[in-house]
């Protein structure tokens, strides 16, 4: 057999659209406040798409500014991975838009369906078709539009979350030169459809008269539930990816950006500086698929991300699914 191959990221990029939503905007369209949603949840404001930029054209343009930094033309791409909630349609994957809009007429590939812990499934899973040598190049978006599953009648819900899209490349460490993957972990607990997710318009509420009155098209939450899951799963992740390293080479955290308040009592359940995380919620909200990749993409680019030390994704969501992903810059 042959050896497993060494991978790494090559390349990295993210694109919001310009479009904000600010906690004053929400203060005139539900029952809420400023004050409320910043203490809660410390978010100030959120990107939301114009009504031409659906999930496949936000992806591209991340996509377009990863293969720039990654000096990687679009048909050098053997792999287009998407990771979505809100795909541009229920089929086709999403990936093959994405595809096409770069120019690329010879990857395969698929979409991710692990919600806000899609993006860091898809380094693994895309790490795993390098590493195997099953593709060369791998292209991993992380794109959501989850303004047109947000319900705006619903404050529960429509405070907390925004648009945007995240990209890597994938490659052999050797040519990528940067970015040593080291590994993840990928788990889910099924039966929490009612916790957090959109009921209707699937094989189990088909779309209907009825699914849309009952506004079953849009995302229903428990939020109380999510936020005691969440601070547990985040904790326990990092506990997991650090243990065999220990912190001392850790370089930073790049949470799924849920909550201000779920990322500082995991810090601090964990026994880490809240500065080892990287936080940029006030600006995004929660862009669930996208949310740790465009973390990540500012990160980078702000030069947080340092040399030879270990950079944890951490994520989990929807599913309920969880998982972390280890890169060594
Ligand atoms: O990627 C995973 C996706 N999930 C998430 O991102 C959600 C994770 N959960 C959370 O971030 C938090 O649980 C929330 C921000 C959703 C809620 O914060 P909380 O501190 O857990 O508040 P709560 O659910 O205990 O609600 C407290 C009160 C309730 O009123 P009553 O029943 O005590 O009278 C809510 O109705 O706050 C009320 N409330 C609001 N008030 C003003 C809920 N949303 C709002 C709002 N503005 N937007």
């Amino acid at each position: 057999m042959k050896p497993i191959l060494p991978v790494g990221i090559a390349g990295i990029g993210s694109y919001v659209p310009e479009g904000r939503l600010t906690n004053a905007d929400l203060e005139k369209m539900v029952d809420t406040s400023d004050e409320w949603i910043l203490q809660r949840t410390g978010i100030r404001e959120r990107r939301i798409a114009r009504q031409d930029e659906i999930a496949s054209t936000m992806g591209i343009e991340a996509a377009r500014r990863a293969l720039e930094d990654a000096r990687m033309a679009p048909d050098e791409i053997d792999m287009v991975l998407c990771s979505t909630v809100t795909p541009d349609q229920p089929f086709p994957a999403t990936c093959c838009a994405i595809a096409h809009g770069l120019g690329m007429n010879r990857a395969g590939g698929f979409d991710i369906e692990a919600a806000c812990s899609g993006f860091v499934y898809g380094i693994q899973i895309g790490a795993s078709f390098v590493a195997s040598r099953a593709a060369r190049n791998v292209l991993l978006v992380g794109t959501e539009k989850l303004s047109t599953i947000v319900d705006y009648k619903d404050r529960n819900t429509c405070v907390l979350f925004g648009d945007g899209a995240g990209a890597v490349v994938l490659t052999s460490l050797e040519r990528a030169g940067r970015g040593e993957y080291l590994g993840g972990h990928m788990g889910m607990e099924g039966g929490a459809e009612d916790i957090l997710g959109v009921p209707g318009g699937g094989s189990r509420h088909p779309a209907s008269h009825e699914t849309v009155e009952k506004r079953m098209h849009y995302m229903h939450m428990g939020g109380t539930r999510v936020f005691r899951f969440a601070v547990a799963t985040m904790a326990e992740q990092i506990e997991l990816a650090m243990k065999p390293y220990g912190y001392q080479q850790l370089g930073l955290v790049v949470p799924h950006q849920v909550n201000q308040r779920i990322i500082e009592a995991a810090a601090e359940r964990v026994g880490l500086p809240i500065e080892k995380f990287f936080v940029n919620i006030d600006r995004y909200g929660n862009t669930s698929s996208a949310s740790v990749a465009i973390a990540l993409d500012e990160a980078y680019r702000a030069g947080r991300l340092e040399k030879g030390k270990i950079q944890c994704m951490v994520a989990f969501g929807a599913g309920m699914a969880w998982g972390h992903s280890l890169v060594r810059w």
